[in-house]
């Protein structure tokens, strides 16, 4: 029995990782001032046909429920994102700075750091078209890569602006309507042969081509990188317009972050979508809006790589885990006793074990250690007093039952 393709199991130490990735997620964003939000797991197909595009809707999970309705498992959060805000518009000041953390499901050939689930952080600033929220979302997903020990040794987030190319392909008579198609192309380019992309992008391959090996920028790309600068960040960042983003909706600067070694997928996408949210309300509400998401599969990878990072995750997973309080039972008869002290331990929030049957006294103490408890209550011949062992100082004490919680409280306070 297994799990089906491109779905995981996550048990004790996979989960104790997706913890601490979610926390540093939730803490970064915090840091900026974000707010949570979240949307369905399942939303109606037609919200990814309408803008997604056509990559996305090809890798949907989706089916007719018992209503007769298209449905389909959410495969990112942006669509759902613009729907909301159009239907809450006047409830809430503008720029919204809003954040998620949820599971997200593409029906993709599984390879190494593309699954069929996977987890993202999702930060979206709504209703601001200055490019100073530009540069504190990019500044956002910068810090929230450092927070996990990274450097701008390890990781760079390349920028791009997709005006750059729409300018381009408008000043050489390509029209509207296919620009999604060169963008798609020129977005591929990296991960295709130059010969299939010679044969998408046509007579503009050429130059084409050279604007992707000689470099382009332009003058909101420069005041980027010059807001990062201002900021101590700008080593983290490098302009690369051979970055477009797959996904359909993005109107202005674009950027994905990679590891420096090029060793894997992308860690993080996002760009400006100034259009979404007029066009999935049929032009009811219009907002500038820019975003982006962090996925848990390639940053879990990238941890587990790189040394500095895989020490912290280690850590601070054995430190959560540690338990207060272990109750040694060294006596049957006094069970109950140590029940309800450990009742009353708990209530007040300390992380308590002990044995559920009865075992022997040396074999407690060492599964105490084994939790990594501070101290051990040992309940025997001594009652009614304890017997508490500081566990770091080796240090033990017969103590009245009575006074067991606030010596209990002291003790802990101290070695805290
Ligand atoms: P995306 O580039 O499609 O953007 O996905 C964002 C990140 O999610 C990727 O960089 C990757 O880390 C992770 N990811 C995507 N697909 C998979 C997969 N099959 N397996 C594992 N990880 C995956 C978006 O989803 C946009 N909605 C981001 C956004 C938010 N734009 C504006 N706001």
């Amino acid at each position: 029995m297994q799990a089906l393709p491109g779905f995981r199991d996550f048990l004790p130490n996979d989960c104790a990782m997706r913890n601490y990735i979610f926390a540093r997620w939730r803490e970064v964003a915090r840091r900026y001032g974000f707010v949570e939000w979240d949307g369905p797991v399942l939303e109606s197909t037609d919200i990814y046909k309408k803008k997604s595009g056509a990559e996305i809707v090809d890798q949907l999970f989706n089916f007719t429920d018992k209503g007769d309705r298209e449905v389909a498992m959410r495969p990112e959060l942006t669509p759902s994102l613009a729907r909301v805000v159009a239907a809450h518009e006047r409830e809430f000041k503008k720029p919204l700075k809003w954040f998620s953390v949820g599971q997200f499901f593409r029906y993709e050939k599984q390879q190494r750091g593309r699954l069929r689930e996977h987890f993202q952080l999702n930060c979206d600033i709504i209703g601001e078209t200055n490019s100073a929220a530009d540069i504190e979302l990019v500044a956002l997903c910068i810090d929230v890569l450092r927070a996990f020990g990274f450097s701008e040794k390890d990781f760079v987030v390349r920028i791009s602006d997709r005006s750059f190319w729409t300018d381009f392909l408008s000043e050489k008579g390509v029209s509207v309507e296919r620009w999604d198609e060169f963008l798609q192309a020129i977005d591929k380019s990296g991960r295709e042969s130059r010969e299939r992309t010679a044969e998408k992008l046509g007579k503009l391959a050429d130059p084409i081509f050279s604007i992707l090996e000689g470099g382009g920028k332009n003058k909101t790309l420069d005041q980027l990188v010059d807001g990062l600068r201002e900021r101590g960040l700008s080593d983290y960042v490098a302009i690369d317009v051979g970055v477009v983003r797959g996904l359909a909706y993005y109107t202005g600067i674009v950027f994905e972050a990679f590891d420096r070694a090029g060793k894997f997928r992308a860690i993080a996408g996002g760009g400006r979508y100034d259009n979404l949210v007029a066009q999935l309300s049929d032009n009811a509400v219009s907002m500038p809006a820019l975003g982006f998401a962090m996925g848990d599969v390639v940053l879990g990878e990238l941890i587990s790589e790189t040394s500095h990072a895989r020490e912290k995750l280690e850590t601070e997973i054995a430190q959560g885990r540690k338990i207060d309080i272990y109750v040694v039972i060294a006596k049957e008869q006094r069970r109950g006793d140590a029940l309800a002290q450990i009742q009353q331990f708990r209530d007040r929030g300390y992380r308590v074990d002990y044995p559920l049957t009865s075992e022997k006294v040396g074999k407690q103490f060492q599964i105490a250690e084994q939790l990594g408890a501070r101290v051990t209550v040992l309940f025997g011949d001594e009652w009614p007093q304890a017997k508490i062992k500081n566990l770091a100082t080796r240090e033990e004490l017969l103590i009245d039952n009575q006074a067991l919680q606030s010596h209990i409280e002291r003790v802990l306070s101290r070695s805290s």
